[in-house]
């Protein structure tokens, strides 16, 4: 494994050993076990999209692994005035041990990638969402003990989440539904891979995906970078495409539900279900720390 990129990319026992390697960091990291593996290493963080839970998590990852984070607003650098990715990626390349990109074409991050010769790590496209479904799967292990015979569900929108999600899901061998209005559903490719397992399931029906589902999980129906489609999505996704009280009557009992976040309370899922699934929602957004330690020190250890 030389990048993350995609859910795509990663084998089975790729997935596993990066969970594994998550487990132990975020243990001994809560024992006060501090190992400075990437001493005098630095990763470069570009950021064409806000966020919260991916600079700060891998800034702080970064600090205690004994590395650097660098912060590159897409605003400062020259990318923002056309200095192509190519260039950027050749450049970097003789500073950085590893960068990490936020941006919206998918593409961008291959291009970076194949032109650089450093790791180069996807934190978030409008087409994958990776670091965000590790440390999901993380949060699904630490609370199920195990991926076996678990039936997963997303209800909304098929964007950067569905996508990597049922990739991840599949691969790690649980059953997956997901719900997606016509017109919304995951990517071509992501559905392409799908098709060759049984236990995949793609309808416009929540209560159908959702029934005895194990974890639930949404997002929100517009995702960054489609604010002028908001008014337009809302009409399409309110009033069916929510985690509330009625959907988790379908699931199974003890279901957990999971949400990237930010949330939209309302919207995507009821304050309700949110607040009585805090635990498991929080302990996802703090997996992100551990489970990009683990990506870190895979691909920059040397
Ligand atoms: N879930 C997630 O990636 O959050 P941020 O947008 O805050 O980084
Ligand atoms: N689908 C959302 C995920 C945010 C973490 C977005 O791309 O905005």
């Amino acid at each position: 494994m030389k990048h993350l990129m995609k859910m795509l990319d990663l084998s089975p026992e790729e997935i596993l050993e990066i969970l594994d390697l998550a487990d132990k960091l975020k243990f001994e990291i809560k024992n006060g076990i501090r190992h400075k593996i990437l001493s005098g290493k630095t990763l470069g963080m570009i950021f064409q999209k806000s966020s919260t839970r991916t600079r700060v998590s891998f800034e702080t990852g970064m600090y205690q692994l004994g590395g650097h984070a660098l912060f590159l607003s897409s605003n400062d650098l020259q990318i923002g005035r056309g200095e192509s990715t190519k260039d950027t990626a050749r450049v970097l390349s003789r500073y950085l041990d590893g960068v990490m990109i936020r941006t919206f074409d998918q593409e961008e991050v291959e291009t970076l990638a194949s032109f650089g010769n450093i790791p180069i790590i996807n934190g978030l496209t409008d087409f994958a969402h990776p670091c965000q479904v590790l440390a999901d799967l993380q949060t699904i292990r630490e609370y199920k003990r195990s991926f076996d015979g678990l039936k997963f569900c997303y209800i909304g929108d098929g964007n950067n989440m569905a996508n990597s999600l049922a990739v991840g899901a599949l691969k790690v061998g649980m059953e997956v539904a997901l719900a997606c209005p016509k017109g919304y559903e995951p990517d071509q490719k992501v559905l392409e891979f799908a098709s060759n397992y049984p236990c995949f399931n793609l309808t416009t029906e929540p209560l159908e995906a959702a029934k005895d589902a194990d974890i639930v999980y949404t997002d929100v129906w517009s995702s960054m970078g489609q604010e002028d489609e908001a008014n337009e999505r809302k009409k399409i996704f309110s009033g069916k495409y929510q985690v509330n009280k009625e959907l988790m009557d379908i699931a199974h009992a003890d279901a957990m539900v999971l949400h990237c976040l930010p949330a939209h309370r309302g919207e995507e899922i009821t304050n309700e279900v949110l607040e009585q699934h805090a635990n498991e929602i929080f302990d996802e957004a703090e997996n992100r720390l551990h489970a990009q330690k683990a990506v870190m020190v895979k691909l920059m250890k040397g």
